[in-house]
């Protein structure tokens, strides 16, 4: 099943775009899903009908959902995230607590585990996401990473005994919530649903992203640091989707200096991200319902196929280079100040700006020591000795 995470700045035009690409891609004869991980859902304004948390058609080919509701497991892992923040406040040394306290919350796993269900069904053969902006995006993408870091350090406080366990089996048996077996069953089962959800969304041959602009400013800027973001957690973006373009015959008289302003940025964001545009006419109305989103999709999309991978990449990868291993990480529009990489001997830490990779190493590499790191053309290689 292809996976096309549609994300981009607030406003931008993410839902309406999804749509289309959906819509799209079902006149191409894809059986489809479109999914709303945003908890602020709007689906169905964007339809103008309600859609909730059960899948509904929309369309010929297309099932829509927003997904939101929270089962015995979510209730299981709020548990654990209340036992957790307990525990952080007496035992955890420094380092953990930090990697824990940015731990993701129940949005992004419910989100997660939506994305495999719809697999899992074995019924459609596209799945179109409508993610939150891009913040939470990329907290539900880290999400996978966060959990192997922290399951690390829940087995070996496990192992470490009863000690730092008894408040826990306290607090849950005392508020009479979760026995312990289930706490840990939860957790397992969690753990193996978000590991296959990593695999999907890790996948460069089904899941790509798709970024939404704008031709203004600040949300160029924005978008091209999560365009760097995503490659880091090793998202692939195919293509930058460029909505609201002002048609060039309504670039005359009081909006020449608009029109010129946009051309700019255009120009821009053909310079920022290296795969194809496709782009969308700001229209004079609100785009609602199923035949103003198809319309959309033919001016966006022409006869392509929406649900192609409109370019390949894979943003992060290793090769050999005569006896050493290269790990490469498509790093485009990132500045050599900006980054920081650091081996631990068993993980890569690549932090660009303010956020944090913790790429776990294959077995090959693990104690290698790195001969040399560097960033030119927009990709980091790390070069590990022989
Ligand atoms: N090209 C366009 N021309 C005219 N109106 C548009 C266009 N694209 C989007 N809109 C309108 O702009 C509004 C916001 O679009 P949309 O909901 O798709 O943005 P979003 O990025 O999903 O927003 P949010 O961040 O709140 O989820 C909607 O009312 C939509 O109909
Ligand atoms: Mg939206």
């Amino acid at each position: 099943m292809r996976v096309l995470l549609h994300t981009g700045k607030g406003g931008v035009g993410k839902t309406t775009l999804a749509l289309a690409t959906a819509l799209g891609a079902a006149e191409h004869g894809h059986r489809v899903f479109v999914l709303s991980t945003d908890s602020a859902h709007s689906l169905g304004d964007a339809l103008g009908r309600r859609i909730g948390p059960r899948p509904v058609a929309i369309a010929e080919g297309v099932v829509a959902q927003e997904v939101g509701v929270l089962d015995e497991l979510d209730r299981a892992w709020s548990e654990i995230q209340e036992w957790l923040r307990q525990l952080l406040r007496d035992e955890a040394d420094e380092m953990v607590a930090d990697e824990l306290l940015v731990f993701p919350g129940m949005e992004e796993l419910v989100s997660l585990r939506a994305v495999r269900e719809v697999e899992a069904t074995g019924e459609f053969d596209v799945c179109v996401v409508d993610c939150a902006p891009t913040g939470a995006t990329l907290r539900m993408l880290r999400f996978p990473d966060a959990l192997r870091i922290f399951m690390e350090h829940f087995f070996d406080l496990e192992r470490r005994g009863a000690r730092l366990l008894r408040p826990l089996v306290k607090r849950l048996g005392a508020a009479g919530l979760v026995p312990r077996e289930e706490f840990f069953d939860a957790f397992e089962r969690l753990y193996r649903e978000v590991e296959d959800v990593r695999q999907i969304l890790l996948d460069t041959d089904r899941t790509t992203a798709r970024l939404v602009v704008n031709p203004a400013r600040v949300v160029v800027e924005e978008t091209r640091r999560s365009f760097s973001y995503l490659s880091l957690y090793g998202v692939a973006t195919d293509a930058v989707l460029v909505n609201r373009e002002l048609p060039e015959r309504a670039t005359g008289g009081y909006f020449a200096r608009w029109g010129a302003r946009q051309r700019e940025e255009l120009e821009e964001i053909a310079r920022s991200f290296p795969v194809p545009l496709f782009h969308a006419p700001l229209h004079s109305r609100e785009l609602r319902g199923v035949s103003d989103l198809q319309a959309l999709a033919r001016e966006v999309f022409g006869d392509t196929d929406p649900a192609r991978i409109l370019t390949r990449a894979r943003p992060i990868r290793l090769h050999k280079r005569g006896d050493r291993t290269v790990l490469a990480i498509d790093l485009h529009g990132v500045r050599k100040e900006e980054l920081d990489v650091r081996s631990t001997g068993s993980e890569l830490l690549v932090r660009v700006r303010d956020a944090e990779r913790r790429i776990a190493l294959p077995a090959s590499l693990v104690g290698r020591e790195v001969d040399e790191a560097h960033l030119d053309d927009g990709v980091l290689e790390v070069v590990f000795a022989a």
